[in-house]
């Protein structure tokens, strides 16, 4: 199974993408929080792991749908740091079929590239076997030309620990690149994974459940939530479609937060002398080192 799929669709379904395209304001991000994969798998007795599997046959039809809507970045919960309590045989297996996934990946560069799909992990990459550190360091220095549709793999991902990366980020350059006085939500937004992503416009949560799970805290201030009941391996194009529908009907009510988010972050900015030589050079340390980091990790 391929990362984007081939989907097909009915006459009915693309006309309704095209009525959907035409009459309303897409989301730019899509964030997915892929949740039910073993009560599917137990439902239709198969093994976790499977129901794991057809979960991603999933992600690459959400791909696919998104592409052709129009959205333009896509963010996916594919393995919080929490399911390091799982057991030892269901994170073995999942990482088994990480490490398949990303092999694949790699072999298909040439199609995502023709995509213009760049794949970024985003999560504690150190906390994952050394392969597959090697393996999605190799992803996402294969696709980083790329810049037509985003794709972030959050992996060993939680907020709390974006967040406490970011903070010893600050802390490491607070002796030489920072001052005190540069220390504010603006600089703290540059430290996290996802610097370089605008908010999700949407989250989409499958399986009934209305919780978060410390996936992008941070950053889901203003973006409509929207849960379902579906198990993440049922979902349908129809549903896809219902919570684009449901964002175009409530995104209205939160325009107004994120106009005057926006104007904050930009004041904020404007006072903190973020926009100065210096500032500008730090942020191009942090995307330097990390750079650094992948081409170490990829030539292990
Ligand atoms: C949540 O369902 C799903 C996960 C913990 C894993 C999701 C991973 C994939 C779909 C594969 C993605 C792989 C790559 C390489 C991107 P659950 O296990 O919590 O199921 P439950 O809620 O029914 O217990
Ligand atoms: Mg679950």
């Amino acid at each position: 199974m391929s990362w984007v799929s081939d989907y097909r669709y009915t006459w009915l379904e693309s006309t309704t993408m095209q009525v959907l395209r035409a009459c309303g304001h897409i989301p730019h991000h899509v964030a997915f929080v892929m949740d039910g994969n073993r009560r599917f798998a137990r439902s239709q007795q198969i093994d976790k792991i499977e129901g794991h599997s057809r979960g991603f046959a999933k992600l690459a039809d959400c791909l696919r749908w998104c592409l052709d809507i129009g959205v333009r970045e896509v963010t996916t919960f594919a393995f919080s740091i929490e399911n390091f309590k799982r057991s030892s045989e269901e994170v073995e297996g999942l990482f088994n079929l990480a490490r398949e996934k990303f092999a694949r990946l790699l072999e298909e560069t040439e199609r995502l590239n023709e995509h213009g799909i760049r794949i970024r992990i985003i999560g504690n990459i150190g906390l994952l076997p050394q392969d597959l550190q090697k393996l999605v360091a190799t992803a996402m220095l294969s696709t980083e030309q790329n810049d037509k549709l985003f794709l972030n793999v959050a992996f060993a991902y939680t907020s709390r620990d974006e967040i406490t990366q970011a903070v010893e980020t600050v802390l490491r350059h607070s002796s030489d690149d920072l001052r005190p006085e540069d220390i504010n939500e603006r600089l703290m937004e540059e430290c996290l994974y996802t610097r370089h992503s605008p908010p999700p416009d949407l989250v989409f949560r499958t399986s009934g459940e209305t919780r978060l799970s410390d996936f992008m805290m941070w950053q889901l201030s203003t973006s409509v939530l929207y849960f379902s009941n579906v198990l993440w391996p049922q979902i349908t194009f129809w549903h896809f479609l219902a919570s684009i529908l449901a964002y175009q009907r409530d995104r209205w009510q939160l325009d107004d937060f994120r106009r005057s988010e926006r104007l904050q972050s930009l004041q904020l900015a404007k006072s903190h002398d973020f926009y100065s030589e210096r500032m500008q050079k730090f942020l191009a340390i942090i995307d330097e080192d990390r750079r650094k980091l992948l081409v170490r990790l990829a030539a292990n």
